[in-house]
């Protein structure tokens, strides 16, 4: 081995070392994970990443989950959009202590687009005016221009590899690539031909859709989300037609730039989370009775 590559190989482990000290940092000391990330982060640009969330069993869960897999990413800023009246503490405090840069929303879908108790959970849109909100935010308090970023719109109950930040990080227009375990179909994927362009979709659900992609398929560049400032997902699209309603109006297919391999690598799951069996609890609840109300689940 010459000694550039002696060289080389200890940069590369002294910087995991880095990685690694700075997850850990971030968990132990959440409060000071704003001057944290100041030493350790990159020149990167910054992920925002968008993640609509509602009051259930499994929330803090679905959360926890997603957040400690978001301490493994640099410049990760992550807004979380509580479908909700108001700020929940649960929520508030699990953010507090999560050592993720973020900034905590909310708004609450209104009524007529709520679901119902036993409703499935296909018949109304899910997490749009949550979105939108994030939109908004980042609209009004970041500067593409100054701080680049790209906009990731990250449900909290699918599983993400890290690859898929690495993936989308240098996004110009809006980048895409495929999503597993979702349309009833192992995976969905843009279709790449020989020019490098995505020219249709591999999908079984509504083909004739304009963008049939899910929401984990895609990631913006800030730029473009300011540019367009009025453009909003539409809660009156039908079903299916959600991340079409606001991806025509800021970008055309032929400006997609497929990522993972040309669109053949799935980096993140479109993994739904059962809902808990909570029978005994509702016994003990009608008693009087409940679960130590103290512990939070
Ligand atoms: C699929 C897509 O993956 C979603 O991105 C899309 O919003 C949804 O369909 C839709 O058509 O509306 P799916 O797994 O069926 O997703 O939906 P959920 O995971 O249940 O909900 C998507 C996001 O919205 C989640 O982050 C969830 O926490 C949030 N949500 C869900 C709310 O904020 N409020 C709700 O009442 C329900
Ligand atoms: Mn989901």
């Amino acid at each position: 081995m010459n000694e550039l590559e002696a060289k080389e190989k200890n940069i590369n482990f002294i910087s995991k070392r880095l990685d690694f000290l700075q997850t850990t940092l971030r968990r132990q000391y959440p409060y000071a994970v704003d001057y944290i990330s100041q030493i350790t982060d990159d020149d990167l640009p910054t992920i925002y990443a968008i993640t609509p969330t509602y009051t259930r069993h499994v929330q803090k869960a679905e959360l926890t989950r997603l957040s400690q897999t978001f301490l493994h990413i640099k410049n990760l800023h992550w807004i979380v959009v509580e479908d909700s009246e108001n700020k929940t503490p649960l929520v508030a405090k699990f953010l507090e202590r999560s050592g993720v840069v973020f900034t905590h929303l909310n708004t609450k879908t209104p009524q007529y687009y709520q679901l119902g108790e036993n409703d499935p959970s296909w018949l109304k849109p899910r997490g749009v005016e949550q979105r939108n909100l994030a939109i908004d935010w980042l609209v009004k308090n970041v500067d593409a221009n100054k701080e680049p970023g790209v906009v990731y719109f990250a449900d909290d109950d699918n599983t993400y590899d890290l690859q898929i930040f690495h993936e989308m990080r240098n996004t110009q227009t809006v980048s895409v690539w495929p999503v597993g375990i979702v349309g009833g179909l192992k995976f969905e994927r843009p279709l790449v031909n020989a020019e490098q362009k995505v020219y249709a979709w591999y999908t079984a659900w509504k083909p004739e859709r304009p963008f049939a992609i899910d929401m984990a398929g895609f990631a913006i560049n800030l730029l473009l989300v300011q540019q367009n400032s009025e453009a909003r997902f539409d809660i009156k699209a039908p079903r299916g037609y959600i991340e079409s309603s606001y991806l025509i109006k800021i970008v055309k297919m032929e400006d997609l730039e497929p990522k993972a391999g040309l669109c053949t690598k799935v980096y993140v799951w479109h993994t739904r989370t059962e809902k808990p069996k909570w029978k005994q609890e509702d016994i003990l609840i009608k008693q009087g009775n409940p679960s130590d109300p103290n512990i939070e689940v």
